[in-house]
């Protein structure tokens, strides 16, 4: 005996989450109320959240045969949630949403219409006339307005809400452009777009929502995020943003260097002394900041921190012999040239740091993450 056939779902909702427990169900039953009569898939992405979302979505999934989890435990982050997604839907069309009820599901069926009327991308928008915003801070509003400015200027386009999380396109177009689009790149839409400047896009305005459960994790980190971003495609991939973030934070972090290594030679303390104290701190500081911006993702928090701050001391001060001794060497062959020498033993320091800490601390074989 065969099974009946079963009805392809036209369209997939791809909806990335992290601790988005308390919204999930609401999400499907708003999905299953604006849907009603399509056939339709629910493929929940979830980055192994701590408040069990993977469950509750397995539950659902055992009352209605159109959902399914992706419980991903090796793997972090927005972006690459959502091309999992992708590539696991069965559906035409696909639809991209936050699982935080921001997102109106109600806007899906005129997206669909879009799409049908021969545009390639459509999205949904916070700040397209008729849209409303509930859902953000002033403080929100103007970093938004800093980051669409340099995002429409870099993609060539006058889009009025460029990073939004909430799109539609063909899943044929989705899958084309994944091996170009970069898997911890920031925001989806803008990859998407990047790699599709030819194609129609339309724009459809929404209300954005407040959050009713759990709490943002994209904030403050949005501009910095975003330039690295761009820095990144400008290299056409050559550096993966995190690296063009953890040489940002590095430059940030050299230019305190450079005050403390020539403020505590004008107190009279010896090139090698000087340079060793500046080093330090400045090691201090950019452990501190990496862990915030560059590896927001899998930050350290607690004591997790305080042993992180610890191997990366290690890890640097093998970084800093190599540094200061270099340093040392250079200055003595340029006759005391500070800055060269200086930045000579910074280089060899900055990329031995990222290579081995990229490993060890934030990444995949951290050595501080407890296997759960
Ligand atoms: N799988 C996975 N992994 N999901 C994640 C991760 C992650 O590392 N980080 C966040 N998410 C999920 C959240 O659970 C949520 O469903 C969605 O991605 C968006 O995250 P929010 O934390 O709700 O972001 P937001 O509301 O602050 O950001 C909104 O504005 C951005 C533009 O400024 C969203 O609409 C974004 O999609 C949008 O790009
Ligand atoms: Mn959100």
């Amino acid at each position: 005996m065969t099974a009946p056939p079963k009805t392809l779902p036209e369209v997939s909702v791809v909806v990335p989450t992290y601790n988005e427990v308390g919204n999930i169900a609401g999400i499907y039953e708003s999905l299953a109320q604006t849907l009603a009569g399509r056939a339709w898939e629910l493929v929940v992405v979830d980055d192994d959240s701590p408040d069990g979302t993977a469950n509750a979505v397995r539950e659902l999934g055992a009352r209605h045969d159109n959902v399914r989890c992706i419980q991903r435990i090796q793997e972090r982050g927005l972006c690459s949630a959502v091309h999992w997604g992708v590539q696991a839907a069965h559906g035409e069309v696909i639809v991209v949403m936050d699982g935080d009820l921001q997102h109106e599901p109600a806007l899906i069926p005129q997206m669909l219409e879009a799409l049908q009327a021969g545009n390639d991308i459509v999205s949904g928008s916070r700040f397209l006339e008729g849209a409303a915003e509930k859902g953000l801070s002033r403080r929100r509003r103007r970093l938004s307005d800093w980051g669409n400015k340099l995002t429409n200027r870099f993609l060539g386009t006058t889009l009025s809400d460029p990073l939004t999380g909430f799109f539609a396109t063909s899943r044929r177009l989705f899958l084309k452009s994944i091996p170009m689009m970069q898997a911890d790149g920031f925001k989806v839409f803008f990859d998407l777009v990047y790699h599709n400047r030819a194609v129609t896009i339309r724009e459809l305005p929404f209300e954005f929502q407040r959050r009713r459960h759990g709490e943002s994790k994209l904030d403050l980190y949005m501009l910095w995020l975003l330039a690295c971003d761009i820095v990144s495609k400008i290299s056409r991939g050559l550096l993966p943003p995190r690296l063009v973030s953890f040489v940002g934070v590095g430059l940030i972090g050299s230019i305190f260097h450079f005050a403390i290594l020539y403020a505590s030679m004008d107190l009279g303390a010896v090139f090698w002394v000087a340079q060793a104290i500046a080093t330090v701190v400045a090691m201090v500081f950019n452990f501190t900041i990496n862990n915030v911006l560059t590896f927001s993702d899998e930050r350290l928090r607690g004591a997790a921190f305080y042993k992180g701050l610890l191997l990366y001391s290690l890890i640097a001060s093998v970084g800093i012999v190599a540094n200061v001794s270099t340093a040392q060497i250079a200055y003595m062959r340029l006759n005391g040239h500070t800055f060269i020498a200086a930045t000579t033993g910074l280089v060899i320091d900055v990329i031995w740091r990222f290579v081995v800490s990229n490993r060890l601390i934030w990444g995949r074989s951290s050595l501080l993450r407890k296997p759960s």
